[in-house]
């Protein structure tokens, strides 16, 4: 089904304000409740932000997910075992559902833009009742609406994206600290990864759009912001008017209240010397880069349609270090892709060596249906590709313990995010290198950034204690 929308971008806003209200006067009284789960990326993360909007403006509030009336599941499709983890709680979902017959479930994000696993749905999920895609997840609002209106399973995925409708409600997780989505989808095509084809082509939010909704955000207390996009660093080529994605970082960092900027995720092959030079002159840019490796061999980097080599990667890297000293440099690193012998893993663990990364998200590769790698003839046992995601977690450990023993001593300033959920007379939080943190706190500090010395490091996080500020001090 392919039902695309005809109004403007300004049109539909309207339209999902109505279906809004309508459905408000519709529950008015009966304290409708909710529940998301989200899998996945911060986009997904933030999209479910904005279905939390919506249904809260309708009066919904959120419940545990066996008694919410209404349980919805934002899917990811990237690897696998997100896809495996979703069929295996429908299981659940239709007993809760035996239970409550008027309880609803929706289901919606990337997993749904894949045709098999719509097929899949409509045959073997028939009590699923409304499903939905990534690129008219605005229209949530209304599909509600006809969801409560109509019998049946309701289906409406579109294959391509509209124009960017703005102006929906967002329920922020937290009030201190926000995502904003600066652009929407990949034009890159890596051989191993589905995004581009459920995410649809790259699409630049209009800077006006972004930079209103980040003064507003800071009017309303928020400090720190993540711009996100699959691929920051092409930000605004695709717009009328061009512009960068340097330019758009100067402008933010012009919005009094915002003290610290953060963004996710750039593209090594597109990554210019102007992006480095705002990262080195805006203070308010957080001296943390991610930067996607994925493999240090040159010819599987070829093999997953990089354009980039591992030479260019470490000159970056060289780049990098040199215009911004303290600088904490993570990335993402798949073992396993398809022809993968010891020599192109040993090239991935010499990079891994020489960077020292502060963190790593590493990834055992997952064959997507659709994608080219899938049907590369040299795939990998698990047996193989787990062992080497073994020994890349060990040489990844060496490099992250003797980046962190150098904060020893030194004072991070921390915004504290949370309380720790192992010991409730600690906070837990992010320096301004993105490192998480864990010293002694109280709960009314919570979204303040504190200085904090650091006494200890355990690979994946530090320990530390608040201190005056000053001593010591380092942006990391
Ligand atoms: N298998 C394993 N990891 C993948 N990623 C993307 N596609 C796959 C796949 N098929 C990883 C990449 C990307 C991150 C978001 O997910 O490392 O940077
Ligand atoms: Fe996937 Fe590559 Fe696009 Fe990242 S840049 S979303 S890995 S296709």
């Amino acid at each position: 089904m392919d039902r695309m929308r005809i109004g403007t971008a300004a049109e539909e806003a309207a339209a999902q304000a109505r279906a809004m209200e309508r459905l408000r006067i519709r529950f008015s009284g009966q304290d409708p409740s909710y529940h998301i789960t989200t899998l996945g990326c911060q986009m997904n993360a933030h999209d479910s932000e904005k279905l939390a909007g919506i249904l809260q403006t309708i009066g919904f509030h959120e419940e545990a997910e066996e008694q919410a009336d209404l349980v919805v599941y934002n899917t990811c499709c990237v690897r696998e075992n997100a896809e495996l983890k979703v069929y295996g709680r429908l299981g659940y979902l239709k007993g809760y559902k035996r239970r409550n017959p008027d309880k609803r479930i929706v289901l919606c994000g990337c997993m749904m833009q894949e045709d098999v696993v719509i097929d899949k749905i409509r045959t073997s999920y028939p009590w699923v009742d409304l499903v939905f895609g990534t690129h008219n997840l605005y229209r949530f609002a209304e599909l509600l609406e006809e969801m409560y209106n109509e019998k049946g399973q309701l289906i409406d995925i579109w294959q391509e994206a509209g124009e960017i409708v703005e102006d929906l409600p967002t329920l922020r997780k937290n009030s201190f600290k926000a995502s904003v989505n600066i652009m929407f989808g990949c034009n890159n095509f890596c051989t191993y990864c589905i995004v581009p084809y459920v995410r649809g082509r790259e699409r630049s939010r209009k800077p006006d759009d972004i930079l209103a909704e980040i003064r507003e955000l800071a009017a309303s207390g928020v400090r720190e912001i993540e711009l996100l996009g699959q691929n920051v660093n092409s930000y605004g080529k695709g717009l009328d008017e061009p512009v960068s994605f340097a330019w758009l970082l100067y402008r933010v960092s012009e919005i009094p209240g915002i003290d610290r900027i953060r963004f996710m995720t750039s593209h090594p092959k597109d990554l210019s010397d102007e992006l480095i030079s705002a990262m080195r002159d805006c203070p308010k840019v957080c001296p943390h880069f991610h930067l996607p490796l994925q493999s240090g061999s040159s010819r599987l980097l070829g093999r997953m349609n990089r354009h980039y080599d591992k030479e260019q990667y470490l000159a970056l890297v060289d780049k990098l270090r040199a215009a911004v000293p303290e600088i904490a440099l993570t990335t993402d690193i798949i073992v396993g892709f398809p022809g993968e012998t010891e020599e192109d893993f040993n090239e991935t663990l010499d990079v891994v060596r020489r960077v020292r990364f502060d963190n790593a998200f590493t990834f055992i590769y997952s064959r997507r249906v659709g994608t080219p790698a899938a049907s590369y003839p040299d795939q990998i046992p698990e047996a193989e590709a787990k062992a080497h995601f073994d020994r890349l977690l060990e040489v990844l450990a060496e490099g992250m313990n003797e980046r962190n023993s150098r904060l020893i001593g030194r004072t991070l300033m921390v915004l504290a995010e949370s309380t720790n959920s192992h010991d409730d007379r600690m906070l837990t939080g992010r320096s301004e290198g993105n490192y998480l943190v864990h010293f002694e706190g109280t709960p009314d500090q919570i979204g303040q950034i504190v200085p904090v010395e650091i006494d200890c490091q355990k690979t994946y996080y530090l320990i530390g204690h608040p201190v005056s500020e000053g001593k010591n001090s380092l942006h990391g």
